[in-house]
């Protein structure tokens, strides 16, 4: 199983996001999650295309672009050229998801289906297979540092049935207040990918919080 981490820059300091970027290259991290916001989907705003494209410069790793934005079809090209390797769409903001999907992975990215706490497992069923990543959102999007809710844990294993069964071999990603004390139950609960703001860029040492997470 892969234990993958993907620190959030959403808790970064905006006014240092090239040493940000710095201190996650040198760390065991192998992706970079990059949440962006519309204000509309979710009560707040954070960054878009221009800090993607920022980042893109500034690493080889992962680009994962966590859409929270209403109508997300409207931007996959965008966010293809700014660098994202995957781009992960809300389920309830996406009115025809299938197509959105279809077009992410035409536009040379992976796909990922985001779930907020409140929807269902089954509301992905039948894109299944057309997703690279299932991100089942432990805390209500829109903002970093909120505790986690623990029902997320048993939705995990409730979603890997389901891409058992719909043979997916998409990976678990499970993004809100992760942290040192979670991760093991998380991972060992099925979570290939886990999103960490606060746990990593809060700490005194990012690097070595993000290896207590992937040795937790
Ligand atoms: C929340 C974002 C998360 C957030 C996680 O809407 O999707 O990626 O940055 O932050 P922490 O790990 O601090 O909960
Ligand atoms: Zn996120």
């Amino acid at each position: 199983m892969p234990r993958i981490i993907s620190p959030s820059f959403l808790s970064a300091d905006f006014l240092r996001l090239g040493e940000a970027a710095e201190t996650v290259n040198r760390s065991r991290a192998e992706w970079f999650h990059l949440d962006v916001m519309d204000g509309m989907f979710v009560p707040n705003i954070s960054f878009g295309l221009p800090v993607v494209k920022a980042l893109r410069k500034a690493t080889d790793k992962m680009l994962d672009v966590h859409l929270m934005i209403v109508q997300p079809e409207r931007y996959v090209a965008d966010f293809r050229a700014a660098g994202a390797d995957y781009l992960t769409v809300h389920v309830e903001a996406s009115t025809h998801l299938h197509r959105t999907l279809q077009a992410i992975r035409d536009a040379g990215m992976r796909a990922g289906v985001a779930l907020n706490p409140h929807t269902p497992v089954c509301a992905v069923e039948e894109v299944a297979e057309m997703a690279d990543m299932i991100l089942i959102m432990s805390v209500n999007p829109g903002f970093g540092g909120q505790r986690f809710i623990a029902s997320a844990l048993d939705k995990i294993g409730r979603m890997k049935d389901l891409l058992l069964r719909k043979n997916s071999a998409a990976l678990i990603q499970v993004d809100g207040g992760v942290n040192a004390e979670n991760a093991a139950q998380l991972f060992a609960a099925g979570a290939d990918v886990l999103v960490a703001g606060n746990a990593v860029f809060g700490a005194e040492d990012p690097v070595a919080a993000i290896q207590q997470l992937i040795e937790a």
